[in-house]
């Protein structure tokens, strides 16, 4: 069964000339089968621990371990950590130009899978999938996320989700700004993923909206740069009542 081990993560940028540290010591580990949701105020950290993991070229890991199955990831390259079976949904997808959704797929799918997909099963399998999330086939023909709303980029993270089958999946914010219906065919598609019994899952979102259709095993509070407090579906329910005051006053003055 995959694990992924984050130990006592520090992360820094560069920025204007100076270094910031952003990441203060992350600890956390997500198995196989598990969701985990990560919640926490803006600019606490999320993406930047999403980016670090992923392998994002900004981000300086200063010290720390993250490793799957006792593999160093941080001593992976970007798209071996894919092939090991890491996948980030990014909280603001990327536009590539002159790359249609279906060669993108394709591509990713040969790369993570060591083959090329046989072409009649694989065209069968994307438009089963397009499909299920409702999205419209035209869409394998567009530019990956050129001119896509942002639910609809959201919805195309899903569909990579659903096709790469990855063993941990990390999602930034793939609730925000999806109307009720995509909210809901969203979930269905990180539910479907989940109940394979292999992935693992890692949920960083602001809402407890969502959560009405994903539940997580474990939800954690994120705030200045690490972990700090941690516990189950309840404590969702508590930071949708009672905010982030608690967590985050006291240490730094404004
Ligand atoms: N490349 C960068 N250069 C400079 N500062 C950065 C960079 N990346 C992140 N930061 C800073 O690090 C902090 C954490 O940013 P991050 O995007 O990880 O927060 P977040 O918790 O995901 O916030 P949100 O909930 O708004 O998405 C912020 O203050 C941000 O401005
Ligand atoms: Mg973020």
């Amino acid at each position: 069964m995959a694990t992924l081990e984050i130990r006592d993560l520090h992360v820094s940028v560069e920025a204007d000339n100076s270094t910031k540290e952003i990441l203060k010591g992350v600890d956390l580990t997500v198995k196989q089968g598990e969701t985990h949701a990560i919640m926490g105020p803006n600019g606490s950290g999320k993406s930047t621990l999403a980016y670090s993991i992923a392998g994002h070229p900004k981000y300086t890991i200063t010290s720390g371990t993250v490793t799957l199955d006792g593999e160093d990831v941080l001593e992976m390259s970007v798209d071996e950590r894919a092939r090991a079976g890491m996948f980030l949904a990014m909280q603001y997808p990327v536009e590539v130009p002159g790359v249609s959704v279906s060669n993108f797929l394709r591509t990713s799918a040969t790369a993570i899978r060591g083959e090329a997909p046989k072409l009649r099963t694989w065209v069968k399998e994307v438009k089963t999938a397009m499909e299920t999330l409702q999205m419209d086939p035209a869409f394998a023909e567009r530019n990956v996320n050129e001119g896509f709303s942002g639910g609809e980029k959201k919805r195309h993270e899903i569909l990579q989700l659903e096709l790469l089958k990855p063993k941990i999946a990390i999602l930034d914010e793939t609730d925000s700004g999806l109307d009720v219906d995509a909210l809901r065919q969203v979930s269905e598609g990180v539910n479907r993923v989940h109940a394979s019994g292999e992935v693992g899952t890692l949920l960083i979102t602001h809402y407890t909206r969502i959560l009405r259709y994903i539940k997580p095993d474990f939800v954690h509070v994120f705030a200045k740069g690490k972990i700090v407090a941690s516990g189950g579906p309840e404590l969702a329910d508590e930071l949708e009542a009672e905010g982030y005051e608690k967590y985050t006053k006291g240490g730094v003055t404004a």
